[in-house]
């Protein structure tokens, strides 16, 4: 007679026993997303970079929806494997990260193009402020698996980082290479 609720499975991230939405993100998708826009048009267009799984819960104001991204590793021209990244639309909402499994990096970017980058392993949490910027980005062999938690009103502004965040992170000689990127 107890409410079974929805579930992460630890050990794989998957979201179970709910509603759920899915998304993928395929490689076609991400149109001048990386640095080497030609290298990642040789590509198979088809190959997913990363799927989010989302519980089907209220959308209304006060709300929170709860989220899990699953991130691929490779490639793009030497760039790791990242998520597309976005402001919320309300700038002010912030959100919260939970590394699940695997291994990479938050890049958080503020409003002044200030950028920053946390290590993301299983069990790091990561308190996202508003007006912050924030993208995944797979360092390594391995599926990089993160829970999300954010407010239902907060909404996704892509738009704003057409140009790009400010920092790009490579794999060179086998070694991880963040270098500052020219915007403006
Ligand atoms: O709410 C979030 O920030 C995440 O669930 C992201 O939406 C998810 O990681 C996918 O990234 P993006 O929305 O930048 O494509
Ligand atoms: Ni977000």
């Amino acid at each position: 007679t107890f409410i079974q609720p929805p579930q992460v499975e630890w050990a794989s991230g998957a979201l179970a026993k709910g509603p759920l939405l899915r998304k993928s993100t395929r490689i076609q998708d991400l149109i001048e997303v990386f640095a080497d826009e030609p290298a990642r048009q040789q590509l198979a267009g088809e190959h997913v970079v990363y799927d989010v799984e989302m519980l089907a819960t209220s959308s209304a104001e006060g709300e929170l929806y709860t989220g899990v991204t699953h991130l691929y590793p490779g490639h793009v021209g030497g760039e790791y494997f990242m998520t597309r990244g976005h402001f919320h639309a309300r700038r002010e909402q912030g959100e919260v990260y939970f590394g699940l499994r695997g291994k990479g990096l938050l890049l958080l970017q503020n409003e002044h193009g200030q950028a920053r980058l946390e290590n993301v392993f299983a069990g790091s949490i990561h308190i996202i402020p508003g007006f912050t910027a924030h993208r995944l980005i797979n360092t390594g062999n391995e599926v990089l698996s993160a829970l999300a938690v954010w407010p239902a009103i907060a909404g996704h502004d892509y738009a704003a980082l057409a140009k790009g965040f400010t920092l790009r992170v490579f794999e060179e000689n086998q070694q991880i290479l963040v270098r500052e990127v020219q915007n403006g």
